[in-house]
């Protein structure tokens, strides 16, 4: 019998990071969860989250803070059987900056570090994957953004902050030999998504008859991917192992490698926010407001490593992930 992995992820309340641990779980393997439930956004939706994830017997919920070192180094003593490690706790979004940038020091940067020196202290560790982001592509002009592209221009401290995590893992992928895969996000929406992003403020606002602020006259675009197809992406990435394991072609570098998860589509935000009009049956009212410093023109993934490397196939069109959402919308603010 193939013994179950045991999977440290953090994020465990957040939006991905709870995705990931109800497949995880339902597929028999164990978790361990570690998150905040800050109130960056709502927490109530993080405790809802939970809810779900506690009635599963394999689950482990640990509450505490990544700026904590010890709590978080903590967890090797506590849980050595963890193998793989998910980390996906951050300080999200690319506009809070200007209110809080500590938060995006806290737990970005000196939150991979301490992710990363767990992962020295256990032995049975085989593989840390942590989220990246589309961001770090900041201002590239060259479409569809690739791995290989340069990554100097970041956007946003966010961005920075996500690019900071990537070389900080290469670094110790060079040190201490531990293999590490990013994984660049693009735009991730479905249900259980974050009340800061789009999808849910423009649904919240259509609901209750308020403006939305639309940036950049709708002419901004985003590769948005469904929270399912990440999650498959992640799966895909945890089974096949580091990059150095799969692809007897890289051998002697560090054990780092990593991956834009994205749909591969670049749609205008006007016609997403015209498919969440559709499924809500309600018109919207448009505020529209120049486009953020912090904010990027376009993001569009090209997906062909991650296809290569671990089959990654995003298949869920906007069409198909929106009503999707709107639907789940509906019954949280329902109830
Ligand atoms: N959702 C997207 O579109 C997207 C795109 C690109 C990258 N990402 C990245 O993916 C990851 C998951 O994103 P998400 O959308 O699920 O975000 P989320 O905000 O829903 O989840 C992040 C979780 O991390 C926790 N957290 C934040 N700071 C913490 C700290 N200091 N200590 C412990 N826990 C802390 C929060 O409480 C939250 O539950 C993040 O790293 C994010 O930057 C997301």
């Amino acid at each position: 019998m193939v013994r179950a992995m045991t999977i440290l992820i953090t994020g465990t309340a957040g939006f991905i990071g709870f995705h990931l641990a109800r497949v995880l779980l339902a597929r028999g393997e164990r978790v361990v969860g570690f998150d905040s439930v800050n109130d960056y956004y709502d927490p109530t939706l993080k405790e809802a989250r939970l809810a779900v994830l506690a009635t599963e017997p394999g689950f482990v919920m640990v509450r505490g803070d990544l700026a904590d070192h010890e709590a978080v180094l903590a967890l090797a003593d506590r849980f050595p059987a963890i193998d793989r490690i998910v980390h996906l706790a951050a300080q999200a979004g690319v506009r809070y900056a200007e209110v809080n940038p500590w938060a995006y020091i806290d737990a970005n940067a000196m939150g991979q570090v301490a992710i990363l020196e767990l992962a020295r202290r256990l032995k049975r560790l085989s593989h840390v994957l942590y989220a990246s982001s589309s961001s770090v592509y900041g201002g590239n002009t060259k479409l569809p953004f690739s791995e290989t592209d340069p990554v100097e221009r970041p956007f946003s401290l966010y961005a920075a902050t996500k690019r900071g995590a990537e070389l900080t893992a290469a670094s110790y992928a060079h040190l201490y030999g531990i293999p590490a895969t990013g994984l660049r996000f693009f735009t991730v929406y479905g249900p259980w998504g974050r009340p800061d992003m789009a999808a849910f403020l423009f649904a919240k606002a259509i609901v209750e008859g308020r403006p939305i602020t639309v940036y950049g006259e709708g002419k901004l675009k985003r590769d948005f991917t469904y929270v399912d197809d990440i999650v498959a992406g992640l799966l895909g990435c945890l089974d096949a192992g580091p990059a150095v394991a799969a692809r007897p072609d890289l051998p002697g570098g560090p054990p780092h490698r990593v991956y834009n998860l994205g749909n591969h589509r670049s749609e205008l935000l006007s016609r997403y926010i015209a498919l969440i009009e559709q499924a809500l049956g309600r018109q919207a009212v448009i505020d529209n407001k120049p486009t953020p410093r912090a904010d990027v023109p376009e993001t569009y993934a090209d997906i062909t490593r991650a296809r290569e490397d671990f089959g990654f196939d995003p298949k869920t069109p906007i069409d198909v992930g929106i009503p999707r959402f709107v639907a789940w919308f509906r019954t949280w603010i329902g109830g």
